[in-house]
């Protein structure tokens, strides 16, 4: 209410009262259209005797990684699954939550089917018995429209009734957390587990569990179908692969620019138009609040998984957000660590009163930078989850790279 203001708040009460659920159904092809481009036939040659071991060895050679932040090596995780006896479950993180990041809506918005194609060709590799989608509430359109195309898929046959669990978050960050989203999944309140043991071995209601992030159920799909070179065959700066970067920030054309992994930040931004008039690159935030805020001098790194570790941040789900002169490195520094505070869950002290402690300490005139510092290290070392771990990451990178505004 406080953040966006009466006259807003008046103008979504009274579209809610005369019928306007905000649930725009996006143009996107239909499974009549899919199937009529031959969709859905990779998965019906699979189901008709496909060996699934061939098929994790193909998404292996195309080296598709999880695209949901964490990059690991998609096809690893089905053998992680097949090790542990069924029932298995497969669970779809489509929880985007991670400012700046928009890329699965696209994705679903445009090509649903290739997305439900891929996670029912995963879903078949593991032999899951039932595939939930947990899918953000804030995709009302989504929503609806996979309302009516699961719909479509079991009139059709293609999947048994219910097998498709469509389930939809409430607007805690914390659910995208793949064991935070499982509680709440089961019905719990959405708050991480410890690991081990990982959800591949111990999941939904107990049961090894395959998650993936929407995106890279997609690319499952396309590389099923076209082979593992349109992944593995695009090389650019020693890295091999396409990104899709979601872009925001002082740019021309914001939006989803799919690009080669090793594409740098002055790539990003020619695919994205170029700067706005008047705005040169002072910084940017490479993959969600989470991977910080690197400055204008980095600009010859590629945007990649593990390419950025050394410089203390990640590509995460690539959320680039483009910060110009007329910027502050600090008060966008700020605006993280608010929304982290705001998000936490709360379940563990570091991260709980790390974040809140933060805030105070920034919204000083001069920043206690030993105190912030040492603070940031306990929020690493001791945080339950990725979120209070990597909370502090926007505050060092501040300190380390723009001293002069803190
Ligand atoms: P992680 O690296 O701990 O795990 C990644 C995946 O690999 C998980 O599914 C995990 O279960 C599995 N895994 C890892 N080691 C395993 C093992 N030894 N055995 C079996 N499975 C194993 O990363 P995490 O915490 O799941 O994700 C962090 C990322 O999420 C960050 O990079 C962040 O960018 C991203 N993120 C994305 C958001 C979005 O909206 N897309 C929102 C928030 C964070
Ligand atoms: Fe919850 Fe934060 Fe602890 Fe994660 S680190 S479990 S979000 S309190």
């Amino acid at each position: 209410h406080n953040h966006i203001g009466h006259a807003t708040v008046e103008k979504v009460k009274s579209a809610i009262a005369a019928g306007d659920t905000h649930a725009r159904m996006p143009v996107y092809e239909t499974l009549a259209a899919y199937r009529a481009k031959g969709g859905y036939e990779t998965l019906t040659a699979l189901r008709d005797g496909g060996d699934w071991e061939a098929v994790q060895e193909t998404i292996l050679a195309s080296g598709l990684r999880g695209l949901g932040g964490a990059g690991f090596p998609s096809g690893r995780k089905w053998g992680f699954v097949r090790a542990n006896p069924g029932p298995r479950y497969l669970a779809v993180n489509g929880d985007e939550g991670e400012p700046g990041t928009f890329k699965d809506r696209v994705y679903l918005e445009r090509h649903p089917h290739v997305f439900l194609e891929g996670m029912l060709i995963a879903a078949w590799a593991v032999e899951a018995g039932r595939a939930f989608v947990y899918m953000r509430d804030e995709y009302p359109g989504i929503l609806a429209m996979l309302r009516r195309e699961i719909a479509a898929l079991e009139a059709a046959r293609i999947v048994p009734e219910g097998y498709i669990d469509l389930r939809r978050g409430a607007g805690a960050y914390i659910c995208g957390e793949e064991s935070a989203m499982i509680e709440s999944i089961e019905g719990k309140r959405g708050i991480p587990r410890h690991r081990p043991p990982y959800v591949a071995q111990v999941g939904i209601f107990d049961r090894p569990t395959l998650v993936h992030n929407v995106e890279t159920l997609y690319w499952v799909a396309k590389v099923c179908r076209e082979g593992p070179e349109i992944l593995s065959g695009i090389e650019k700066n020693g890295r091999k692969g396409l990104r899709s970067y979601s872009v925001s920030g002082r740019v021309r054309q914001p939006g989803v620019h799919l690009l080669p992994a090793g594409s740098t930040i002055r790539d990003v931004i020619e695919a994205a138009g170029g700067m706005l008039d008047g705005h040169t690159l002072k910084a940017y935030q490479p993959g969600g609040p989470s991977s910080g805020l690197l400055p204008a001098t980095m600009d010859d790194v590629p945007l990649d998984f593990d390419t950025l570790q050394p410089h203390g941040s990640f590509i995460g789900s690539a959320a680039v957000v483009v910060l110009s002169h007329q910027d502050s490195a600090r008060e966008a520094a700020m605006n993280m660590l608010r929304f982290f505070e705001d998000e936490s869950c709360g379940q563990c002290t570091p991260c709980r009163v790390g974040c809140e402690k933060a805030v105070k300490l920034m919204s000083a005139d001069h920043w206690d930078t030993g105190l912030l510092e040492e603070l940031s290290q306990a929020m690493v070392d001791a945080s339950i989850c990725g979120l209070g771990q990597a909370a502090p990451n926007p505050i060092r990178m501040v300190m380390k790279h723009f001293p002069d505004e803190i």
